[in-house]
């Protein structure tokens, strides 16, 4: 993964993330993930059943298997937060199922970045495997 690639999936994320649909949370996030060299961009998008609401992370991953790709090389996430903001434990748990080793990169809109693994952020996973 070169750097010119990130760069190119912060400036994915960041640019999706101003359609974010949040009218409760007004955290709008931002996700480009990187699969079969194609971009796949997602918000999150909220609901007045709060817990309807759905991650940028996912959404992003829906994108990915409605096209026809399983396995994840990368994601970059956009925030307004303080600090970058890695995803949540549920969009972890479902990252990983699409690729352990894929790197995630989460940046402030004020260009703070960190890069993490999936794996890194959920060590010893829950599989279904029997
Ligand atoms: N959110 C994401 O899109 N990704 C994350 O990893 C954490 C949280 C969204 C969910 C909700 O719309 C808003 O951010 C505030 O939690």
């Amino acid at each position: 993964m070169t750097e010119d690639r990130i760069d190119e999936l912060v400036a994915a994320a960041k640019e999706v993330r101003e359609n974010a649909h949040v009218p409760y949370s007004r955290f709008k996030v931002g996700a480009a993930l990187l699969a079969g060299g194609r971009v796949f961009r997602a918000v999150n998008v909220e609901s007045a059943s709060y817990p309807l609401s759905v991650c940028a992370e996912r959404n992003a991953v829906a994108a990915m298997v409605a096209a026809g790709e399983r396995r994840i090389d990368a994601v970059a996430v956009v925030t307004d937060a303080t600090h970058p903001t890695p995803p949540c434990g549920g969009c972890r748990q479902v990252l990983l199922e699409f690729g352990r080793d894929a790197a995630v990169i989460s940046e402030t809109l004020s260009g703070t970045r960190m890069r993490w693994t999936v794996s890194e952020l959920l060590p010893d996973a829950f599989l279904f495997e029997r």
